[in-house]
């Protein structure tokens, strides 16, 4: 930990988390918290919990949960410092002098690291393009009409044809055989060590903020595959970023356009389209989705005018729409991308295809139209079900009003059957939906949790929580129940820390949270004390509970132990202390 605990402590009052949180998620009152749609994935029932009492937030969908801290690093894609940070600076605090920040810069973490590595990756690629080895690059990008402004501003480079220069310069700077191997952009192995990229034109990724998180090279001319990006690490997610989002995030345009390749944005951003973007070598995804509702409400999409592309449109249509936003698809026909689009045409006839898009909605209704014969009753019967399902699916009554209007107008379609059909099949289908999505999601929870959780796990985390949710219960709890009873090391140490605060009369379950470094511990954490099977049922439904959970935890324990001792009168004592417990009714 870098900043003083009374610090964060301040930091943390001065933030509250339904108030930091609903700047980024909708949240809606329920109980004694607040629930909305997790960012962190994706889904359409929600389940993701924010409770004032602890300040922390817990998604029981996907298990992520946290402090307000935790919130803002995942969200942005902060450090601990950076989120602390940006908490302060939204809180008007000013931050603790300069000698805890030289700390924190030695104790950087291993992202932080991997940061480091790829900025001076990113340089050295860019050197060598501009160094007389680079020519041959620097002609494949300008033969491909880029300016030298452009190949500048997106920090294209080189990377060079020796199979570990890469490696030895980054030994040069110091870093170990290990964080440089983390970073991806080596491999070593037994052998020697080998440059993940070599001889291509190197497209480095930034994130939001302006760090280099990764890379994509093209090889020059033919060969596989065209396209290499860098894998997962530490710093990069591929999921949850989009290629020049961080200049996209900037323009003035008002909205985005989404496309599929480097080549594509970087050619639309020198036409003028400085809010281009694309996913990052693979399908769009909810997580980028849900990444571009924080600048836009709505998007062109620009993909390949091919059939990938049309499908890769269908699917993203529907992404967007579950995010809330709505989209608009470019025609680029006859050409196949925007790249060569613009190549040939140039940027004002690109405007205007972007004045001429089609509404997402109707763009999914004419591929349909467009693969039957509506002149056929049974398939024009189909068409006006598929429209109906279609219209179903609009949430806004108004919108759902207005869209059934311009539809039939815009098919030909009798206003009124489809009218009648709707509000048979409408609400019908909505619920069908709903309720499968529920059952899905219920049994992926159920099966994480069955994976995850042994019973004595679930009863400990029960056990947690409730004494979390309310200190005084501490009281009768530690009757029966030591740290010693607990099994497992993160359940002891965890438990421990619980138990004290509790004695104090109140846990401060986000500054527990705060104190863990390790991503997975603190997953595990936030689940000890977000396992809610009491809801907010009355004193006596939760006395039972919580000395149901007592008996079964101190069995255990007991049994652990009698499995332990050898000496045969001090079994039957535990023995008999185990009947005992069994006995009780009510610890209070
Ligand atoms: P395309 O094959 O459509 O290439 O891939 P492109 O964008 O037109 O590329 P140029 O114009 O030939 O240079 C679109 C995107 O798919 C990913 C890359 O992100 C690429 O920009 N891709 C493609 C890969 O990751 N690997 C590949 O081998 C090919
Ligand atoms: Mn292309």
């Amino acid at each position: 930990m870098y900043y003083s605990d009374d610090f964060l402590d301040e930091v943390r009052m001065n933030s509250d988390i339904v108030d930091v949180i609903s700047s980024y998620v909708k949240l809606k009152r329920n109980g004694n918290g607040y629930v909305g749609l997790c960012p962190f994935h994706s889904e359409k029932t929600p389940s993701f919990h924010v409770t004032p009492s602890k300040q922390m937030y817990y998604c029981f969908g996907c298990h992520d949960g946290g402090s307000v801290f935790t919130f803002i690093q995942k969200i942005e894609n902060f450090n601990f410092p950076e989120a602390v940070e940006f908490l302060a600076k939204r809180a008007n605090m000013s931050l603790p002098e300069e000698s805890n920040n030289q700390k924190l810069k030695q104790e950087s973490g291993i992202r932080d690291q991997i940061l480091e590595i790829n900025k001076l990756a990113g340089l050295y690629f860019y050197n060598i393009l501009k160094s007389e080895k680079g020519s041959r690059g620097l002609k494949y990008l300008t033969d491909r009409g880029l300016t030298k402004e452009t190949i500048v501003s997106f920090g294209l480079g080189l990377s060079d044809r020796y199979k570990d220069d890469l490696y030895r310069y980054l030994k040069s700077k110091g870093y170990s055989d290990d964080i440089i191997s983390q970073s991806g952009l080596v491999k070593i192995k037994e052998s020697g060590a080998l440059d993940y990229f070599w001889d291509r034109v190197m497209f480095p990724i930034f994130n939001e903020r302006g760090n280099v998180i990764a890379f994509g090279g093209r090889i020059m001319g033919k060969g596989e595959p065209k396209y290499l990006n860098s894998p997962e690490t530490k710093a990069f997610n591929k999921r949850r970023n989009l290629f020049a989002l961080n200049i996209a995030k900037k323009s003035k345009r008002g909205n985005i356009i989404l496309c599929e390749g480097y080549m594509d944005v970087i050619s639309l951003h020198q036409a003028g389209f400085d809010n281009a973007v694309a996913s990052l070598g693979t399908a769009f995804t909810p997580e980028q989705a849900s990444l571009i509702k924080r600048y836009a409400d709505v998007v062109y999409t620009s993909y390949d005018s091919d059939g990938a592309g049309q499908s890769a449109t269908l699917k993203a249509i529907d992404l967007l729409r579950d995010a809330g936003i709505k989209s608009r698809v470019i025609d680029l026909k006859p050409y196949k991308d925007p790249d060569e689009f613009i190549k040939g045409e140039g940027n004002e006839s690109f405007e205007r295809r972007m004045e001429n898009a089609r509404n997402g909605f109707f763009f999914v209704l004419d591929v349909k139209r467009n693969n039957l014969n509506l002149s056929d009753p049974d398939e024009k019967t189909e068409f006006d079900n598929y429209v109906c399902m279609r219209l179903g699916t609009i949430e806004d009554v108004v919108e759902r009003e207005n869209y059934t209007s311009a539809t039939c107008k815009e098919y030909g379609l009798d206003e009124r059957t489809i009218r009648e059909k709707l509000s048979n099949i409408g609400p019908e289908l909505q619920k069908q939906k709903i309720a499968k999505q529920q059952r899905e999601e219920r049994i992926v929870l159920d099966r994480e949790r069955r994976n995850k959780l042994s019973l004595m796990d679930e009863l400990q985390n029960l056990l947690i929580t409730a004494i979390v949710d309310d200190a005084s219960i501490y009281t009768a709890v530690s009757k029966y129940i030591s740290v010693d009873d607990f099994e497992g090391d993160l359940y002891k140490k965890i438990a421990g820390i619980v138990f004290e605060q509790a004695k104090e009369g109140n846990v401060n379950a986000a500054r527990i949270i705060d104190s863990i470094s390790d991503d997975e511990e603190r997953t595990a954490v936030s689940g000890m004390f977000n396992t809610n099977a009491l809801g907010d049922g009355d004193i006596e439904v939760r006395q039972k509970a919580i000395t149901d959970y007592v008996i079964g935890i101190k069995t255990k324990s007991l049994e652990k132990e009698i499995g332990e001792v050898k000496d045969f009168s001090e079994i039957i004592k535990l023995e008999q202390t185990m009947d005992e417990i069994k006995k009780i009714k009510n610890i209070f």
